[in-house]
């Protein structure tokens, strides 16, 4: 019995893959070398921007056919974009050969929708769930080791999904997080360990006894090993002094923070109710170069935000002059239904989108070249 797992999305995402093949081993499935061999077929889908989720649709079209030379096959949806009902129930009858369609909390029980589908398709959207802690992980990403350190989102920044497809922001306790990382290094087969979560620098501030973000990090620093600590991601709101302080000097953290923007003007981030302004995230800036010297800096910005003029777009330009990141990237606007700014006036044309996006790209290989950067 064979699987194979096809995921988009985020390095969360990749993470989560980690653990759907751990349950998949743990029923005696091996890893198939393609999808034709495989008896299971997991996607472990993305919702962030439309085209993530049109992949996931014409991909998994594409499995009919093989679904009707291999009768036994089993076709499993999950991750953010079945986690939003709707989606999921369109899935459903759009594909009448998909076995089971899940969402993002109810992952853990994957043993059971398998084992229960030959009663028929399965369909399950939990909205929400307990951390699992117990169901291991088959590592796949070489000598890094991805760790999670929370799930979900409290920001609603107004363009983003995540929020609603992964829900409010829940820490896992620290002493869980030291000891899956004292199993990794123990295994001695991991030189890099990457702490994952979609906004790390609020870690902990839910816990019954709160534990900031920075110390965490000293914490895992000190445990035995020659190994490198990295992390993502870090909203400029929430990137502590502190932080920066630890970073700068624990040896065994790599000198790099991925740091998105989203956009160089003040209007623009507070419609996308980012929390800062342009001065302050450039003062963030000037304190991780004064403080880290040689740290690479790399950014997200989002361009065709609704109303986004000319000029403001111009602000994100001069942002990524000013700056002069190690790398970029960018991205055009995606409207997600059921966020605030699908709803906003003044959505911005495709071909505006494109262009814009295009002139920061250029801009960027511009800046590039003049500064040496790759
Ligand atoms: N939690 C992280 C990453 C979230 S998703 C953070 O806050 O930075 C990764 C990137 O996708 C975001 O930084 C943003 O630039 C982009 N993104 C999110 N929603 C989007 C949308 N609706 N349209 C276009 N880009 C989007
Ligand atoms: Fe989305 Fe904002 Fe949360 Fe990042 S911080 S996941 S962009 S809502
Ligand atoms: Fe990640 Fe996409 Fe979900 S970016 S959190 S897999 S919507």
């Amino acid at each position: 019995m064979k699987y194979f797992i096809v995921t988009y999305g985020c390095q969360m995402n990749v993470h989560e893959s980690e653990k759907i093949a751990g349950i998949l081993e743990k029923l005696g499935y091996t890893l198939a070398d393609k999808r034709e061999e495989a008896d299971i077929i997991v996607f472990n889908t993305c919702a962030i921007r439309e085209g993530a989720e049109e992949r996931v649709f014409g991909n998994v079209g594409n499995l009919k056919k093989l679904k009707k030379t291999k009768k036994d096959l089993i076709i499993v949806l999950c991750g953010c974009m079945t986690q939003k009902e709707a989606t999921a129930q369109k899935m459903l009858r759009t594909f009448p050969f998909v076995d089971i369609v899940i969402g993002t909390f109810n992952l853990p029980k994957l043993a059971d929708y398998i084992a229960a589908v030959k009663k028929g398709r399965q369909l399950e959207i939990w909205q929400e769930g307990e951390i699992d802690e117990v169901l291991p992980y088959k590592r796949t990403s070489g000598d890094n080791a991805w760790v999670n350190i929370m799930h979900g989102c409290n920001n609603f920044c107004t363009y983003c999904i995540v929020p609603y497809v992964r829900g409010r922001e829940k820490s896992r306790e620290e002493q869980n997080i030291l000891n899956e990382i004292k199993g990794i290094l123990a295994e001695k087969k991991y030189k890099k360990i990457t702490l994952l979560g979609q906004n790390v620098n609020s870690y902990g501030k839910d816990l019954k006894k709160p534990v900031s973000f920075a110390k965490l990090l000293k914490d895992i620093c000190a445990l035995d090993g020659d190994f490198t600590l990295s992390f993502m991601t870090s909203h400029p709101k929430d990137l502590t002094d502190e932080v920066i302080d630890v970073i700068a000097s624990e040896k065994k953290i790599e000198k790099y923070i991925h740091l998105p923007a989203q956009s160089g003007n003040n209007r623009i981030l507070a419609l996308m109710n980012r929390k800062y302004t342009r001065e302050k995230y450039l003062s963030i800036i000037e304190k991780i170069r004064a403080k880290i010297p040689n740290c690479r800096i790399t950014s997200d910005f989002i361009v065709g935000f609704p109303s986004e003029t000319e000029d403001e777009f111009k602000d994100t330009l001069s942002l990524i002059k000013q700056v002069q990141f190690d790398s970029i990237f960018a991205f055009m606007y995606s409207p997600r239904e059921g966020t605030v700014a699908s709803k906003m006036e003044n959505q911005i044309p495709q071909s505006v989108k494109n262009e814009r996006v295009n002139k920061l790209l250029n801009e960027e290989k511009r800046i590039q070249k003049e500064t040496g950067k790759r």
